[in-house]
């Protein structure tokens, strides 16, 4: 526990943009700070520092808070670990009071991890540092590979020299846990060997710094000896959520907006000393999702250097559509034959390596297509699996607009028509999507709490709700015309009109307006969108009344003259899974008798009309608006595609503040 009067002058002491400058570039416009949000990729800035009020806010995706809370979302951290990392730069002295057993238990031990860690890391620097045998050995045999010694310290390199128990009768001298040795892997089993002996030593840090593991690497080039050996996995190392370098690297990636991928640690090392310091390493196995996710918090650009064989390339390409799955724009660049990054920034320096890997950077969807093209020449057979496979990649992409470029962009370079890719995306794409809402039905708990992300499609945000038919179908972008809608759109203009008809001619609020009024005056320019043609004419008849200055009630909706609408007025009247959960919970039926309460009903339309119009900026978003994009690009009207893509991204914008709306509206 942090004392409350020490909270408070560590709030009072705090800065926001001082602290925000750590992580973001600001510049000042009037009052405010803006700067490039570090929640979402985006290009032009919507990130608002406001240091009067001491807060931020991001008018894109809607991020906002102060200085914890943007450390708390940014860094990970707890709002203990977030006073204290203020606390730390505004040079304030915690003294913490007592904490119960169990809690000191608890962090104790993730704790003393780290601190056993930091212990070896000590030690292996200062026989590296400060013993004849590292200066002379390992000293040397970084330098020859052309490393400076600040680099060998921000980086936390060492040397474990050959002797059986040296860091053992360390730690038993300074009085470490020997048990907390082992379950860091430090040593063997029986506490009677060290694990790295004879190594260089590289310190693997997590993402805010703290050391998770080590890497040792033999300086002998016996192929017989493993080349590197590693820290098992532990509670504060777990490999497929890290990615080597990243610390050192992750304000770079933000500020240059794209992640370099390497395979090896000395590749990410020489690259930083070369000032490349965006690169991050995979360690030598293929991306996990957990690691693209790292990535993607930071940056939606990946670059992958690759020194492999074609074969060892071919085979890396493969477990690349989890990048796309991830929408990350993902570009592909082969170093010369014999380099590797490490090797080429040594020989040639880091502009030369800028220079290169601009300008040899090919786009991954295009680079896989090209390099398989090259070996099916000639054979029909090879070529349709190779189709397929493509395919089946760009079916991953997340974005339709992406999509369909990419789709048609292969089509020349298969030289098959644009329209079978399509179809076969199409008919992937909804095989894919069955899986999902099969799984989905299949575990229906599962899809109550947040929204599912299944590979970064965009999944409508409104709450689940009794009476809201439960939506396992995700707002799918090539849903193709007359495929019907899904239920949960179907809901929403349900659910509009059944507002119009019970409750339209209510007077809404002192100035007299009409519950009808309000709805239609806030949907007029959707009114056209209705996918359900029946109640896109009850809400123009609505409409058409209202311009006439007459407030439709009940009854002229019961004894319409057309019988589907008068049908479907009792239908909506009588039927109580038509009401929304909200009345259902807090009145109970039957309502329409029942005095209606301002407040409540208010937001109980509110909500609907909120709903109502994501569905349809969605619909926009995802399928109408692309196929103008695409359109417009195939008929090479580039001006025209560009002012489309704007518009897309203020349609998304404005689509996801309001999906956060209609997500944390709380009802009474
Ligand atoms: N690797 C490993 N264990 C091995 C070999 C490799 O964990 N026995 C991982 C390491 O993370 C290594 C990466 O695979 O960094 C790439 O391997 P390699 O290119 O051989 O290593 P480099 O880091 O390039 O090392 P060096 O340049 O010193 O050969
Ligand atoms: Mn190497």
């Amino acid at each position: 526990m942090i004392p409350p009067k020490q909270v408070q002058d560590i709030l009072d002491a705090t800065r926001i943009e001082e602290v925000i400058e750590e992580f973001v570039t600001l510049r000042r416009r009037g009052v405010n700070m803006i700067g490039l949000c570090p929640f979402h990729g985006e290009k032009t800035p919507s990130f608002n520092v406001n240091p009067a009020r001491n807060i931020f806010k991001c008018f894109g995706c809607g991020k906002g808070g102060d200085a914890i809370t943007f450390l708390r979302e940014h860094e990970n951290l707890s709002y203990i670990d977030a006073l204290k990392w203020l606390a730390r730069k505004y040079n304030i002295e915690i003294q913490e009071t007592e904490r119960t057993p169990e809690q000191v238990a608890e962090m104790q031990f993730t704790d003393s991890l780290y601190i056993v860690n930091d212990f070896a890391l000590k030690h292996f620097q200062e026989q590296l540092f400060d013993t004849d045998e590292g200066k002379s050995v390992a000293l040397a045999y970084f330098k020859q590979r052309g490393l400076r010694e600040d680099t060998i310290r921000a980086f936390g390199l060492g040397y474990a020299p050959e002797q059986r128990d040296l860091l053992i009768r360390r730690a038993r001298a300074t009085g470490h846990n020997i048990d907390l040795v082992k379950k860091v892997g430090l040593c063997s089993q029986d506490g009677g060997r060290d694990f790295f002996r004879g190594r260089v030593m590289f310190a693997i840090h997590n993402i805010s710094g703290k050391v998770a593991a080590f890497a040792g690497r033999t300086m002998s080039s016996d192929k017989t000896i493993p080349k590197y050996i590693n820290s098992p996995e532990t509670e504060i190392y777990i490999k497929n959520k890290t990615l080597y370098g990243a610390f050192q690297a992750k304000k770079a990636i933000r500020q240059q907006d794209e992640c370099l991928l390497v395979e090896g640690y000395m590749d990410v090392i020489s690259l930083y000393q070369a000032g490349i310091e965006n690169v991050v390493a995979s360690s030598g196995t293929s991306l996990t999702e957990g690691q693209l996710q790292l990535i993607k918090r930071n940056t939606n650009n990946l670059k992958i250097l690759y020194d492999g064989d074609p074969a060892g390339i071919k085979a890396a390409l493969r477990g690349l559509d989890l990048a796309l799955e991830q929408d990350l724009n993902v570009r592909i660049c082969l170093l010369p034959d014999g380099h590797d990054p490490d090797s080429y920034v040594q020989t040639f320096g880091g502009e030369a390596f800028k220079t290169f890997t601009t300008d040899n950077a090919k786009d991954f969807i295009l680079f896989k297509t090209s390099i398989l093209l090259e070996e099916t020449k000639g054979d029909p057979m090879r070529k349709a699996t190779l189709v397929k496979d493509i395919v089946s990649s760009i079916s991953k992409i997340p974005d339709p607009i992406k999509r369909s470029l990419y789709l048609k962009e292969c089509s020349s370079l298969l030289e098959v028509s644009e329209q079978a890719l399509i179809s076969e995306s199409n008919k992937l794409i909804s095989t894919l999507l069955k899986k999902r809402e099969e799984k989905a039905a299949r575990q229906p708990s599962a899809a109550s709490d947040s929204p599912p992300n299944f590979g970064g499609y965009e999944w409508p945000t409104d709450p689940p709700s009794v009476g809201d038919p439960v939506d396992t179908a995700p707002v799918f972008p090539p849903r193709r015309e007359g495929e019907g809608m899904s239920r949960s759109d179907e809901f929403q203009e349900r659910d509009i009109v059944r507002l119009l008809v019970q409750f339209g001619n209510q007077v809404l609020d002192k100035e007299g307006v009409s519950i009808a009024e309000f709805i239609l005056v806030d949907i007029s320019e959707s009114l056209s969108d209705f996918d359900n043609s029946l109640y896109g004419k009850m809400a123009g008849l609505c409409y058409d009344l209202l311009l006439e200055q007459k407030t439709p009630d009940q009854n002229f909706f019961i004894h319409h003259p057309e019988k589907e609408i008068s049908d479907l007025a009792i239908d909506l009247l009588t039927s109580p899974f038509d009401m929304s959960h909200n009345w259902e919970a807090r009145w109970g039926y039957p309502l329409q008798n029942q005095p209606i309460p301002d407040l409540n009903f208010d937001a109980d339309m509110r909500q609907a009309l909120d709903r109502f119009k994501l569905r349809k900026l969605n619909k926009l978003c995802n399928v109408l608006n692309p196929a103008r994009i695409k359109a417009a690009a195939e008929s090479e009207n580039m001006e025209e595609v560009i002012r489309l893509m704007r518009i897309q991204e203020k349609l998304k914008s404005t689509r996801n503040e309001l999906a956060k709306k209609t997500g944390t509206i709380v009802l009474p």
